[in-house]
């Protein structure tokens, strides 16, 4: 299991947060981009195959799947925590590209596409490729530097 880190939208400067900042968030809560940096927004990659593994909130041990589970989930599936360990949570983290990869071939988005998506903006997969959809795996410590997920 890697160190904890940030996942930051690059163009609006917000995180991936569980709504509500809990640091034990119910199943099925929304993953949504906000400015604020605390510890219930921390994140630890869980390597499972190759360079796919699981994305889980650092306090809760939860991890990010898409709504529903599914390995196809479509174009604006919400993503949420839960348990769910299977092949539908599957992420991998493209720091070169700044893609959050689904294994089912989608990229993470902030919902409707934009640069500079506002407080709340849910992030949902969807297969387009834009300036709107990069994000950097960053330190805890300094979010502007980013960090090399193992
Ligand atoms: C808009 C954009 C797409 C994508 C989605 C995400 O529809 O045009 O490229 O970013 O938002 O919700």
């Amino acid at each position: 299991m890697s160190e904890p880190f940030l996942i930051k939208h690059m163009s609006s400067g917000k995180f991936f947060h569980p709504r509500g900042g809990s640091e034990n968030p119910c199943d099925g809560t929304e993953i949504i981009l906000c400015s604020p940096i605390h510890t219930h927004m921390h994140w630890k990659f869980v390597r499972v195959e190759g360079q796919w593994g699981y994305i889980q909130h650092a306090e809760s041990g939860k991890i990010i799947n898409p709504k529903g589970g599914s390995l196809c989930s479509g174009n604006e599936t919400e993503l949420v925590v839960n348990n769910d360990r299977q092949q539908g949570a599957l992420f991998s983290l493209d720091a070169c590209n700044h893609h959050l990869v689904h294994k089912g071939g989608k990229f993470a988005h902030p919902q409707g596409g934009s640069p500079c998506a506002g407080e709340e903006t849910k992030v949902v997969l969807h297969s387009d490729v834009h300036a709107g959809m990069k994000f950097a795996f960053v330190s805890p410590c300094n979010a502007n530097q980013e960090v090399k997920v193992v």
